[in-house]
């Protein structure tokens, strides 16, 4: 867009943001460490801070409730460090919610602590046979799912997802080890069917973590999506939240912040530095629950 500061300004104002109620999984990272390497970003030998952690958690959580989003709790686990990353949990739709089956053996024993959570807290399970890592690599945009492959969830996961919801699924394969889930590539900037339709729903991504396939197919489904650039998805700036209006992004996305102000959307910025030791962000600290009962 070359838009002169003035035109962005009202074009952001009759852009009209609308924001949508979420209601959010988290998870203290109360036994938050770095203790083995499934990622890049994963050095066991690099000492971590967990209060640091539990702050910069508390400061997404407060951001959350301020702008009056509904979180859920579930229980940390000793001895599963990664559990504070609840976008792995499960993918959740209409009440419905379709297991997570972890890659790696580290990993492994979140997923029946996930599944009892979903299933006392009001919510259908649907048990998975296939390797997915949830809401990391499945994203829903409008009606259609975008599906991650690549790293961790497999394609077989892809075609079992959309079994279970009975939606478009759409497959796009990662190519750098760096952005291993769909959930550090993409961001969902109005993820549910809004006043204007489902036809309004856009995402922001990192061109460069795909293959050339997903890239077309990206290109094409979305023209009018934010590009982001290689600096702002090197410090996981995709990996945000929004709520139509408010995007949660990392305060180092500068690129990415200025996109988003152009568009009319508002960035709000949250550092979770300690909890990218890890590989995680926002997003990743986060589930969304759509649907079930209360
Ligand atoms: N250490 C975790 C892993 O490698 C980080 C998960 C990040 N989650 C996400 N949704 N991208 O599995």
């Amino acid at each position: 867009m070359s838009a002169t500061p003035a035109a962005a300004a009202v074009e952001s104002e009759t852009n009209g943001r609308v924001q949508q109620h979420r209601r959010y999984l988290m998870c203290r990272p109360e036994h938050f460490t770095v203790s083995y390497s499934i990622n890049p970003w994963m050095e066991p030998s690099r000492p971590t801070d967990t209060n640091l952690a539990l702050q910069q958690w508390q400061s997404l959580y407060d951001t959350y409730t301020e702008l009056g989003h509904e979180i859920e709790l579930i229980d940390p686990v000793e001895g599963l460090p990664d559990m504070v990353y609840t976008a792995n949990g499960g993918f959740v739709i209409d009440g419905v919610a379709y297991g997570p089956k972890f890659r790696f053996r580290e990993r492994a024993d979140e997923a029946p602590a996930f599944i009892d959570w979903f299933a006392a807290s009001g919510f259908e399970v649907a048990e998975p046979v296939e390797v997915n890592e949830g809401e990391g690599d499945f994203l829903l945009v409008g009606n259609t799912i975008l599906a991650g492959t690549g790293f961790r969830s497999t394609g077989d996961s892809h075609r079992e997802v959309g079994e279970v919801f009975s939606r478009e699924v759409v497959s796009l394969t990662l190519t750098d080890p760096r952005f291993y889930h769909l959930d550090t590539a993409i961001a969902v900037l109005d993820p549910v069917e809004g006043p204007g339709g489902v036809e309004k729903a856009n995402i922001a991504y990192l061109p460069n973590a795909f293959d050339e396939r997903s890239q077309a197919i990206l290109r094409e489904r979305y023209p009018d999506a934010i590009r982001v650039s290689d600096a702002d998805g090197a410090v996981f700036g995709l990996n945000s939240a929004s709520d139509g209006k408010n995007v949660i992004i990392s305060p180092r996305a500068k690129g990415f912040e200025a996109q988003l102000r152009e568009r009319g959307y508002t960035p709000v910025l949250v550092d979770l530095s300690e909890l990218l030791l890890g590989g995680g962000g926002i997003k990743c600290c986060t589930l969304e629950l759509r649907g079930g009962t209360r």
